[in-house]
């Protein structure tokens, strides 16, 4: 196969580390504008699970579930807290729709735990699959080049996996219309990525 490589391939050191943005296209945004809209709609969805979680315990906080959902209210703090110093460190531009997921996430928590403790985590599970599929596409675009942001990004990954899999343990599947609540908060949640991402 060796002599089938392109006289690019020879002028590299190394075995191609990959960088961020190497398979833009023309007309796709530049590698720093891509991290920038990453860390913008991280930042925003972590702020979004943490008004959810909010939302969901100022009903459930004495129910059964209130240990559970306090556990993963308390890591989707520390999720937070990562994302605003990124967006400090690095001058990320913050979502403007800030003010809509304050109050947008608060109202999905309540909304579900009101429902029951069933729909709430029906809720956690239906969100941690968008951001389960949405973290592994980021981490899939990051090069070698944001290895230390990759991480983050992958442990966080693994965590929302883990409040799925509570949230699933805890019942989430015998809530009510199941389907189509789940189905609801998957539209909602990819629909607020899409504009995080954006504005
Ligand atoms: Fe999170
Ligand atoms: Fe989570």
């Amino acid at each position: 196969m060796s002599d089938a490589r392109k006289p690019a391939d020879e002028e590299l050191p190394r075995a191609h580390p990959k960088v961020t943005g190497e398979d833009a296209l023309p007309g796709d945004p530049s590698r720093e504008e891509q991290i920038a809209r990453m860390i913008r709609v991280d930042q925003a969805g972590e702020y979004g699970a943490v008004r959810i979680y909010a939302g969901q315990l100022a009903v459930l906080r004495r129910s059964g579930s209130g240990e559970a959902i306090r556990a993963m209210a308390a890591t989707e703090r520390e999720h937070l807290q990562r994302f605003d110093d990124l967006v400090a460190d690095r001058g990320v531009r913050p979502t403007a729709l800030q003010p809509l997921w304050h109050v947008a996430g608060y109202a999905l928590g309540a909304a579900t735990a009101l429902l029951g403790e069933r729909a709430a985590m029906a809720c956690t599970v239906a969100v941690e699959e968008v951001i389960d599929r949405h973290y592994a596409d980021q981490a899939e675009r990051l090069g070698d080049d944001e290895a230390d942001l990759r991480g983050t990004i992958e442990k966080f990954r693994a965590d929302e996996i883990e409040h799925k899999d509570e949230a699933l343990a805890n019942g989430a599947e015998g809530a009510p219309g199941y389907e189509l609540l789940t189905g609801a908060v998957k539209a909602g949640s990819r629909l607020a990525i899409w504009l995080s991402t954006r504005f």
